[in-house]
């Protein structure tokens, strides 16, 4: 009998590189159970992104499997359609209503502010000077509140991706609650006390007209904001070490037409989601293998983007891939919501690398966050040249 290959998201030679276990998990365990995670786990393009699309046989709400789902995590993320669509709607037309051509200037002009800011110093931590505080900015300015000190606020996010992982490290899970009671605390700030024009603001003018209840619209304010500071802040960073590790990528990067396309190739490339858990209605089939009612089916969605069978040489970097049907963004009526701000945020990241007036380098050895579900650097050592 052949041997299974062992899947360990969080130990180093993963976080270091995850591909070519990935790639060997393609070819050789499509689909297979993962008992620490008490998952199945697929790894093939077409099956993640059909499970992903599929909500009627492969649920999101853990309610409609027969487990509970506490009032203070029902949310845009946790409810499936129909009772999710009004809520999503809202959020996302409201978040798009505004003038994102001045959101992406404002975030462009401060990627510029902080390079030039960085620009004497003999070598700087890029997480920590440029990918934390862009992140926040971008996402305050979408969310329209007042932006938190960013100090504590990247150590409650910090706290609140190492919590993704607690199925596989329980050691997470007390900072994980105690980071969560503070964020609510910041988030019931915005709802209880302030009060300013503002994305949220026009949000809970129309939620309380469309008559959508407050505790949903509370914890996906909730939801947004986290998983925007949280995915932005992992992106800013993947894509700037696949950039300096491919000095030719970003030099192409100066014609300005391949950054939309590149965006998105960088993002397949070396994402920050790996993956995400549906849970089977009934019983049914994948790769042959039989799935029972309840049970969890977790898609690797980073193996399915370096899928040869979806795309041609996926380890190479070619900025103008077309078509680019990447799951890095997700997929079906859970996909990113913030997908444009993502676009947004990521391109003024990468204008602000192709016209900084020196090249930046790398400085030392980077260091990779021990984190599974959201794939980051903790520390990005660069310098300008
Ligand atoms: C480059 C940056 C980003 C990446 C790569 C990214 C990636 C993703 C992915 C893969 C999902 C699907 C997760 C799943 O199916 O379980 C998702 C969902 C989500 N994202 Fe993003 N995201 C980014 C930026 C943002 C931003 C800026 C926002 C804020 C506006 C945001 C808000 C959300 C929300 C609220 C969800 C949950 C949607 C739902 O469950 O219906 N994301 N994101």
């Amino acid at each position: 009998m052949a041997i299974a290959i062992q899947y360990d998201p969080l130990s180093p030679q993963m976080l270091a590189d995850p591909y070519p276990l990935y790639a060997q998990l393609r070819e050789k365990q499509p689909i297979f159970w993962h008992e620490k995670m008490q998952s199945w786990v697929v790894t093939h393009y077409r099956d993640c992104r059909e499970v992903l699309r599929n909500n009627e046989l492969f649920a999101r709400d853990r309610r409609r499997v027969g487990q509970a789902v506490p009032e203070f995590q029902q949310s845009v993320q946790t409810l499936d359609p129909p009772t999710q669509k009004p809520l999503r709607g809202l959020f996302v037309n409201t978040l798009r209503n505004q003038d994102t051509e001045a959101i992406g200037q404002r975030a462009r002009q401060h990627v510029t502010r902080i390079l030039e800011r960085n620009q004497g110093k003999a070598s700087f931590d890029w997480m920590r000077e440029v990918a934390a505080p862009v992140s926040l900015r971008i996402t305050a300015d979408l969310m329209g509140v007042v932006e938190p000190e960013l100090a504590p606020y990247v150590g409650v996010s910090e706290a609140l991706a190492y919590r993704m992982d607690a199925g596989l490290d329980a050691s997470v899970i007390t900072p994980g609650d105690a980071a969560r009671k503070k964020f609510n605390a910041l988030v019931d700030s915005w709802f209880d006390t302030q009060d300013y024009p503002g994305a949220l603001r026009k949000i809970r003018d129309e939620a309380d007209r469309a008559k959508v209840p407050e505790h949903y619209v509370r914890n996906t304010t909730a939801v947004t904001f986290n998983a925007s500071f949280g995915t932005l802040y992992a992106t800013a960073g993947n894509v700037a070490l696949t950039l300096l590790q491919h000095p030719e990528v970003l030099g192409k990067l100066q014609d300005g037409s391949l950054v939309a396309p590149g965006v998105h190739e960088l993002i397949r490339f070396d994402g920050p989601a790996q993956g995400t858990s549906r849970f089977a209605m009934t019983q049914t089939v994948i790769q042959g293998q039989v799935i029972e009612a309840g049970q969890t089916v977790l898609t690797l969605t980073a193996a399915a983007n370096r899928d040869p069978a979806q795309f041609e040489t996926p380890d190479a970097i070619v900025l103008d891939r077309r078509p680019n049907q990447h799951l890095g963004f997700g997929w079906g009526p859970h996909a990113c919501l913030g997908q444009l701000f993502g676009e947004i945020a990521v391109s003024a990241l990468v204008r602000g690398l192709v016209d900084a007036s020196r090249p930046l380098r790398l400085a030392g050895e980077p260091v990779r966050r021990r984190t599974a579900t959201v794939r980051s650097l903790s520390y990005l050592p660069v310098t300008f040249e």
